[in-house]
Protein backbone atom coordinates (compact mmCIF):
# COMPACT_ATOMS: atom_id res chain seq x y z
CA UNK A 1 0.00 0.00 0.00
CA UNK A 2 2.60 2.12 0.73
CA UNK A 3 4.71 1.65 -2.23
CA UNK A 4 1.12 2.21 -4.26
CA UNK A 5 0.36 5.25 -2.58
CA UNK A 6 4.16 6.71 -3.13
CA UNK A 7 4.22 5.67 -6.97
CA UNK A 8 0.80 7.66 -7.62
CA UNK A 9 1.39 10.33 -5.55
CA UNK A 10 5.07 10.77 -4.67
CA UNK A 11 8.43 11.59 -5.42
CA UNK A 12 7.54 14.97 -3.79
CA UNK A 13 4.66 16.52 -1.95
CA UNK A 14 4.31 20.39 -0.80
CA UNK A 15 2.84 20.90 2.13
CA UNK A 16 1.95 24.75 3.02
CA UNK A 17 1.09 25.72 6.90
CA UNK A 18 3.40 22.58 8.30
CA UNK A 19 5.11 24.60 11.42
CA UNK A 20 2.30 23.98 13.04
CA UNK A 21 -1.19 21.57 13.83
CA UNK A 22 -1.91 19.78 10.52
CA UNK A 23 0.02 20.63 8.52
CA UNK A 24 3.09 19.18 10.29
CA UNK A 25 1.14 16.03 10.74
CA UNK A 26 0.88 15.86 7.38
CA UNK A 27 5.01 16.43 6.95
CA UNK A 28 5.31 13.52 9.68
CA UNK A 29 2.98 11.13 7.79
CA UNK A 30 4.20 11.85 4.58
CA UNK A 31 7.88 11.19 5.14
CA UNK A 32 7.34 7.99 7.21
CA UNK A 33 5.43 7.34 3.56
CA UNK A 34 8.63 7.99 2.13
CA UNK A 35 8.02 11.08 0.38
CA UNK A 36 10.30 14.05 -0.39
CA UNK A 37 8.83 17.12 0.81
CA UNK A 38 8.80 20.53 0.24
CA UNK A 39 7.71 22.81 3.24
CA UNK A 40 5.68 26.70 3.37
CA UNK A 41 5.41 28.67 6.55
CA UNK A 42 6.49 31.80 7.65
CA UNK A 43 8.42 30.45 10.63
CA UNK A 44 11.12 29.27 9.33
CA UNK A 45 12.65 28.52 12.05
CA UNK A 46 10.23 25.88 13.22
CA UNK A 47 10.39 24.28 9.05
CA UNK A 48 14.34 24.01 9.82
CA UNK A 49 14.13 22.04 12.67
CA UNK A 50 11.23 19.05 11.33
CA UNK A 51 13.36 19.38 8.13
CA UNK A 52 16.74 18.38 10.10
CA UNK A 53 14.78 15.76 11.63
CA UNK A 54 12.69 14.17 9.07
CA UNK A 55 15.49 14.08 6.60
CA UNK A 56 17.42 11.97 9.38
CA UNK A 57 14.65 9.73 10.42
CA UNK A 58 13.33 8.71 6.69
CA UNK A 59 16.36 9.52 4.47
CA UNK A 60 14.10 11.72 2.46
CA UNK A 61 15.09 15.27 1.40
CA UNK A 62 12.85 18.39 2.71
CA UNK A 63 13.46 22.01 1.43
CA UNK A 64 11.90 24.41 3.71
CA UNK A 65 10.37 27.58 1.97
CA UNK A 66 9.78 30.61 4.10
CA UNK A 67 6.51 32.17 2.47
CA UNK A 68 4.21 34.84 3.60
CA UNK A 69 0.96 33.27 2.19
CA UNK A 70 -0.99 36.58 2.54
CA UNK A 71 1.89 38.18 -0.27
CA UNK A 72 -0.07 38.42 -3.48
CA UNK A 73 3.26 36.66 -5.24
CA UNK A 74 3.33 33.53 -2.70
CA UNK A 75 2.37 30.91 -5.54
CA UNK A 76 5.05 32.10 -7.97
CA UNK A 77 7.75 32.24 -5.42
CA UNK A 78 6.75 28.57 -4.38
CA UNK A 79 6.40 27.65 -8.41
CA UNK A 80 9.64 28.80 -8.92
CA UNK A 81 11.76 27.58 -6.26
CA UNK A 82 10.15 24.08 -7.25
CA UNK A 83 10.28 24.44 -10.67
CA UNK A 84 12.76 21.65 -11.03
CA UNK A 85 10.90 19.29 -8.78
CA UNK A 86 9.06 16.33 -9.57
CA UNK A 87 6.09 17.30 -7.40
CA UNK A 88 2.85 14.60 -7.09
CA UNK A 89 0.48 15.61 -4.15
CA UNK A 90 0.07 18.88 -3.38
CA UNK A 91 -1.81 19.49 0.33
CA UNK A 92 -3.15 23.07 0.23
CA UNK A 93 -3.20 23.35 4.08
CA UNK A 94 -2.33 26.66 5.29
CA UNK A 95 -5.14 28.98 6.72
CA UNK A 96 -6.24 30.95 9.84
CA UNK A 97 -9.80 32.43 11.26
CA UNK A 98 -11.32 34.61 13.61
CA UNK A 99 -13.80 34.50 15.79
CA UNK A 100 -16.74 36.93 17.59
CA UNK A 101 -19.08 39.45 16.11
CA UNK A 102 -18.49 40.08 12.27
CA UNK A 103 -18.38 43.94 13.18
CA UNK A 104 -15.79 44.19 15.50
CA UNK A 105 -13.21 42.01 13.06
CA UNK A 106 -10.23 43.94 11.92
CA UNK A 107 -10.83 44.86 8.62
CA UNK A 108 -6.76 44.25 8.03
CA UNK A 109 -6.86 40.63 9.37
CA UNK A 110 -10.34 39.96 7.04
CA UNK A 111 -8.19 40.76 3.84
CA UNK A 112 -5.02 38.85 4.96
CA UNK A 113 -7.38 35.91 5.67
CA UNK A 114 -9.44 36.76 2.39
CA UNK A 115 -5.32 36.11 0.92
CA UNK A 116 -4.38 33.38 2.61
CA UNK A 117 -7.60 31.06 2.70
CA UNK A 118 -8.68 32.07 -0.82
CA UNK A 119 -6.24 34.24 -2.86
CA UNK A 120 -3.40 31.77 -2.49
CA UNK A 121 -5.08 28.78 -2.44
CA UNK A 122 -6.28 29.37 -5.86
CA UNK A 123 -3.21 30.41 -7.12
CA UNK A 124 -1.03 27.45 -6.12
CA UNK A 125 -3.79 24.96 -7.38
CA UNK A 126 -4.00 27.10 -10.84
CA UNK A 127 -0.20 26.65 -10.54
CA UNK A 128 0.06 22.84 -9.87
CA UNK A 129 -2.42 21.63 -11.91
CA UNK A 130 -0.69 22.21 -14.91
CA UNK A 131 2.10 19.85 -13.80
CA UNK A 132 0.26 17.44 -12.30
CA UNK A 133 -1.84 17.27 -15.89
CA UNK A 134 1.57 16.80 -17.15
CA UNK A 135 2.40 13.68 -15.34
CA UNK A 136 -1.03 11.80 -15.71
CA UNK A 137 -1.21 11.32 -12.16
CA UNK A 138 -1.06 12.92 -8.73
CA UNK A 139 -3.08 14.47 -5.85
CA UNK A 140 -4.38 17.68 -4.47
CA UNK A 141 -5.78 18.32 -0.92
CA UNK A 142 -6.96 21.19 0.65
CA UNK A 143 -7.82 21.81 3.97
CA UNK A 144 -11.02 23.77 3.95
CA UNK A 145 -13.64 23.14 7.29
CA UNK A 146 -16.84 22.28 8.70
CA UNK A 147 -17.29 25.83 9.13
CA UNK A 148 -17.66 25.85 5.38
CA UNK A 149 -20.72 23.64 5.18
CA UNK A 150 -22.71 26.27 6.61
CA UNK A 151 -22.35 29.92 7.42
CA UNK A 152 -21.01 30.15 10.55
CA UNK A 153 -22.48 33.20 12.96
CA UNK A 154 -19.30 34.81 14.29
CA UNK A 155 -17.23 32.90 12.33
CA UNK A 156 -18.74 34.95 9.28
CA UNK A 157 -15.19 35.24 7.20
CA UNK A 158 -13.65 32.35 8.21
CA UNK A 159 -16.52 30.37 7.36
CA UNK A 160 -17.14 32.17 3.90
CA UNK A 161 -13.21 31.83 3.11
CA UNK A 162 -13.92 27.78 3.93
CA UNK A 163 -17.49 27.45 1.82
CA UNK A 164 -15.08 29.26 -1.26
CA UNK A 165 -12.25 26.57 -0.32
CA UNK A 166 -15.49 23.57 -0.18
CA UNK A 167 -16.56 25.09 -3.94
CA UNK A 168 -13.08 25.18 -5.36
CA UNK A 169 -12.13 22.22 -4.10
CA UNK A 170 -15.73 20.20 -5.74
CA UNK A 171 -15.56 22.26 -9.15
CA UNK A 172 -11.89 20.68 -9.52
CA UNK A 173 -12.58 17.03 -8.37
CA UNK A 174 -14.93 17.33 -11.22
CA UNK A 175 -12.40 18.72 -13.61
CA UNK A 176 -9.40 16.84 -12.49
CA UNK A 177 -10.45 13.23 -11.44
CA UNK A 178 -11.33 12.25 -15.18
CA UNK A 179 -7.59 12.76 -15.47
CA UNK A 180 -6.07 10.28 -12.87
CA UNK A 181 -5.83 13.56 -10.55
CA UNK A 182 -7.37 13.01 -7.14
CA UNK A 183 -9.06 15.79 -5.14
CA UNK A 184 -9.95 15.97 -1.85
CA UNK A 185 -11.61 18.86 0.17
CA UNK A 186 -10.42 17.76 4.02
CA UNK A 187 -13.58 19.26 6.11
CA UNK A 188 -12.02 19.32 9.68
CA UNK A 189 -13.75 20.02 12.68
CA UNK A 190 -11.99 20.41 16.15
CA UNK A 191 -8.64 19.71 15.88
CA UNK A 192 -5.61 20.10 18.72
CA UNK A 193 -3.53 22.86 17.36
CA UNK A 194 -2.24 26.24 17.67
CA UNK A 195 -5.41 27.62 15.80
CA UNK A 196 -7.79 27.73 18.93
CA UNK A 197 -5.21 29.92 21.13
CA UNK A 198 -4.64 32.21 18.04
CA UNK A 199 -8.69 33.10 18.14
CA UNK A 200 -8.54 33.26 21.86
CA UNK A 201 -10.36 30.31 22.23
CA UNK A 202 -9.36 28.12 25.06
CA UNK A 203 -8.70 24.86 24.08
CA UNK A 204 -9.54 23.12 27.25
CA UNK A 205 -13.36 23.95 26.77
CA UNK A 206 -13.06 22.26 23.22
CA UNK A 207 -14.85 18.85 22.86
CA UNK A 208 -15.22 15.92 20.01
CA UNK A 209 -11.41 16.84 19.35
CA UNK A 210 -8.85 15.43 17.00
CA UNK A 211 -5.54 14.95 17.42
CA UNK A 212 -3.66 16.61 13.82
CA UNK A 213 -1.77 13.03 13.39
CA UNK A 214 -5.05 11.14 12.97
CA UNK A 215 -6.90 14.09 10.71
CA UNK A 216 -3.57 13.61 8.43
CA UNK A 217 -3.60 9.70 8.22
CA UNK A 218 -7.24 9.68 7.69
CA UNK A 219 -6.81 12.19 4.97
CA UNK A 220 -4.17 10.73 3.39
CA UNK A 221 -5.80 7.16 3.07
CA UNK A 222 -8.74 8.40 1.79
CA UNK A 223 -7.04 10.36 -0.78
CA UNK A 224 -9.40 8.89 -3.45
CA UNK A 225 -12.27 9.21 -1.82
CA UNK A 226 -13.15 12.90 -2.73
CA UNK A 227 -14.80 15.17 -3.14
CA UNK A 228 -15.27 16.25 0.41
CA UNK A 229 -14.41 14.01 3.78
CA UNK A 230 -14.59 14.72 7.15
CA UNK A 231 -12.53 13.11 9.45
CA UNK A 232 -14.49 12.71 12.24
CA UNK A 233 -17.33 10.17 13.08
CA UNK A 234 -18.84 12.79 15.80
CA UNK A 235 -18.95 15.69 12.86
CA UNK A 236 -20.17 13.54 10.24
CA UNK A 237 -23.33 13.07 12.15
CA UNK A 238 -24.01 16.30 13.52
CA UNK A 239 -23.60 17.69 9.74
CA UNK A 240 -25.71 15.34 8.44
CA UNK A 241 -28.33 16.77 10.81
CA UNK A 242 -27.54 20.03 10.54
CA UNK A 243 -28.26 20.40 6.64
CA UNK A 244 -31.25 18.57 6.89
CA UNK A 245 -32.44 20.82 9.18
CA UNK A 246 -34.57 24.12 7.66
CA UNK A 247 -31.93 26.73 7.25
CA UNK A 248 -33.19 29.45 9.22
CA UNK A 249 -33.35 26.58 11.67
CA UNK A 250 -29.97 25.41 11.13
CA UNK A 251 -28.59 28.56 11.41
CA UNK A 252 -30.27 29.33 14.88
CA UNK A 253 -28.55 26.76 16.11
CA UNK A 254 -25.39 27.31 14.98
CA UNK A 255 -25.58 30.67 16.37
CA UNK A 256 -26.24 29.69 19.63
CA UNK A 257 -23.26 27.73 19.90
CA UNK A 258 -21.06 29.82 18.32
CA UNK A 259 -22.32 32.70 19.94
CA UNK A 260 -19.13 34.13 22.55
CA UNK A 261 -19.89 33.93 26.04
N1 LIG B 1 -7.65 23.33 14.31
C1 LIG B 1 -8.92 23.24 13.94
O1 LIG B 1 -9.82 23.05 14.79
C2 LIG B 1 -9.30 23.34 12.48
C3 LIG B 1 -10.60 22.97 12.13
C4 LIG B 1 -10.96 23.06 10.81
C5 LIG B 1 -10.06 23.48 9.85
N2 LIG B 1 -8.80 23.84 10.22
C6 LIG B 1 -7.89 24.30 9.16
O2 LIG B 1 -6.72 23.52 9.20
C7 LIG B 1 -5.64 24.25 8.61
C8 LIG B 1 -4.42 24.14 9.52
O3 LIG B 1 -4.72 24.78 10.75
P1 LIG B 1 -4.23 24.21 12.15
O4 LIG B 1 -5.42 23.86 12.95
O5 LIG B 1 -3.18 23.18 11.96
O6 LIG B 1 -3.66 25.56 12.78
P2 LIG B 1 -2.19 26.06 13.14
O7 LIG B 1 -1.52 25.10 14.06
O8 LIG B 1 -2.39 27.46 13.57
O9 LIG B 1 -1.43 26.01 11.74
C9 LIG B 1 -1.66 26.96 10.72
C10 LIG B 1 -0.55 26.85 9.71
O10 LIG B 1 -0.81 27.79 8.65
C11 LIG B 1 0.35 28.59 8.46
N3 LIG B 1 0.01 29.94 8.04
C12 LIG B 1 -0.92 30.77 8.57
N4 LIG B 1 -0.87 31.97 7.98
C13 LIG B 1 0.12 31.90 7.05
C14 LIG B 1 0.69 32.82 6.13
N5 LIG B 1 0.26 34.11 6.06
N6 LIG B 1 1.70 32.41 5.33
C15 LIG B 1 2.16 31.14 5.41
N7 LIG B 1 1.67 30.22 6.26
C16 LIG B 1 0.67 30.60 7.08
C17 LIG B 1 1.03 28.62 9.82
O11 LIG B 1 2.43 28.88 9.64
P3 LIG B 1 3.22 30.20 10.12
O12 LIG B 1 2.43 30.85 11.23
O13 LIG B 1 4.55 29.68 10.55
O14 LIG B 1 3.30 31.03 8.89
C18 LIG B 1 0.80 27.20 10.30
O15 LIG B 1 1.80 26.36 9.80
C19 LIG B 1 -6.15 25.67 8.40
O16 LIG B 1 -6.51 25.86 7.05
C20 LIG B 1 -7.38 25.73 9.29
O17 LIG B 1 -8.32 26.66 8.84
C21 LIG B 1 -8.39 23.77 11.52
Amino acid sequence: MSQEFLDRYGPTALVTGASSGIGRSFAEALAARGFNLVLVARRIDRLEVLAERLEDKSRISVMPLEIDLADPGAAQRILDATADLDIGLVISNAGFGLKGPFEKDDPAIQAEMLMVNCHATTQIARGFIPRLRARGKGGIVFTSSVEGLIGCPYSAVYSATKAYVNALGEALWGELTPDGIDVLTLCPGATESEAAAKQGIDPATMTNQQSPDEVAALTLDNLHNGPTYLPHPHYRTVFDQLLSLPRPQALAAMAQGMKPR
